[in-house]
């Protein structure tokens, strides 16, 4: 007899909930139900599932108390993460929520906690754990070549941040903390998955320089005087609020270093960049790995360790690690198998609340460094 497909329901019907679809494309799991405060968007939902003849509501207690629900794809906004997994946990679902975790180490510390007693699955959206280049770049500092690993740089060029975090609930720290947990906590956690260690401690620094401003809170693209000349103008739906209206308070520039004991890390990140980019340097004591894109470049020490440190002494070579079909170089569509994974089969997943945790404690202590003269935090280690 052939297995009933896992029924899931997503909070937060469009947008990054598209990815929801590798989950009703697979033999074992059909999206049936969604929740979401806009009418506009369930009916979006409506139209893409309606093979499925979903039930919709914008109320999500209604969705998580439905016995013919199994499992909850949680895709809200990220302040709304906490209280949605916990509603999703104490009603006995498998759980998935969005990057980050939450806002705040204290909620995060929570849904572990609904987890523990639930007993169901549950699992963190952190995609970039399933990306080729960067499953690539581990196997290459994992193999030995390159010596211990001692430092880890990261330059994170976010070359649409106004696009992306400024004309909505982003651009504050209510809906975000702000942009070194929002962006970022791809980086740091892919920053404790390369190197195997979890940071114990952070200073950072980081300013609005760009993003902000006096215009009102209450403007939007469409009304403003200067749309036919603003860099930063938008129509999208909720996306036009003024990326330089007064309430805009989340850094645009952050720097922050992490110590993980034997190993360092610093991550900067810009939101005003001319292009886009992460270029990832990891330092071993016989050599470098540079990731950029899709190219790794490698560089080993040949020897002659009497001669000064010069480029001749290194050996190089580049690789292009391409990328695959499907949403952020294939890793969304290896995301949703993980999940159906760890359900279905009890496969452990690399993407998990602990890890999911450790990130937001981490973005959430150096942000808090940032605006405290950048005073040394040290992480609250996981409960
Ligand atoms: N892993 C990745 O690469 C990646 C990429 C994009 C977004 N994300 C994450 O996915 C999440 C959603 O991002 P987005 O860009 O789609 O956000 P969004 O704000 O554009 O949309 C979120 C969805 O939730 C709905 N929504 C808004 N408020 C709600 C509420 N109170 N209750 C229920 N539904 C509500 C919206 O209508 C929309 O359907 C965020 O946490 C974001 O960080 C992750």
């Amino acid at each position: 007899m052939a297995q009933e497909r896992l029924r899931i329901g997503l909070i937060g019907a469009i947008r990054r909930a598209a990815i929801a679809k590798h989950w009703d494309n697979d033999p074992r799991a059909t999206v049936v139900a969604a929740a979401d405060i806009y009418d506009d968007a369930l009916a979006e939902f409506s139209e893409t599932y309606k093979h499925n003849d979903p039930f919709c509501t914008n109320n999500y207690h209604a969705l998580v108390a439905r016995d013919d629900i199994d499992a909850i794809g949680v895709f809200s906004p990220d302040n709304c993460h906490a209280e949605h997994v916990i509603a999703a946990l104490n009603a006995g679902k498998h759980t998935f929520t969005e990057k980050p975790m939450a806002i705040q180490t204290e909620d995060c510390d929570a849904m572990l906690e609904a987890w523990k007693q639930a007993g169901t699955h549950f699992m963190v959206g952190m995609n970039m754990r399933f990306m080729d280049s960067f499953l690539a770049l581990k196997q290459i500092m994992d193999s030995g070549e390159i010596g211990d690993i001692k430092a880890v740089w990261v330059r994170h060029f976010v070359g649409m941040g106004g696009w992306y975090y400024y004309h909505d609930y982003r651009a504050n720290h209510e809906g975000s903390t702000g942009l070194l947990l929002q962006k970022g906590s791809h980086d740091i956690d892919m920053i404790h998955f390369l190197t195997g260690r979890y940071t114990n401690r952070v200073v950072a620094m980081g300013a609005l320089d760009y993003y902000g401003g006096e215009r009102p809170n209450d403007l939007r693209c469409e009304d403003c005087p200067d749309k036919d000349t603003c860099t930063d103008y938008s129509e999208r739906p909720r996306k036009t609020m003024c990326c330089f209206r007064g309430e805009v308070d989340v850094e645009d520039h952050n720097m922050v270093m992490m110590d993980m004991g034997d190993i360092r890390a610093t991550y900067l990140q810009c939101h005003y960049a001319s292009h886009t980019d992460r270029n990832y340097l990891v330092i071993g004591t016989n050599g470098e790995a540079e990731l950029s894109g899709s190219e790794i470049t490698v560089r080993t020490q040949k020897g002659n360790k009497g001669k000064a440190r010069t480029p001749s002494r290194f050996a190089t070579a580049s690789y292009n690690v391409g990328a695959n079909e499907g949403g952020h170089g294939g890793a969304d569509p290896r995301l949703c198998k993980a999940f159906l994974d760890l359900i279905i089969d009890g496969k452990e997943t690399v993407a998990t609340p602990e890890a999911g945790r450790m990130t937001v404690a981490v973005g959430c202590a150096a942000t808090h460094s940032i605006r405290n003269g950048s005073m040394p935090l040290d992480i609250p280690p996981l409960p």
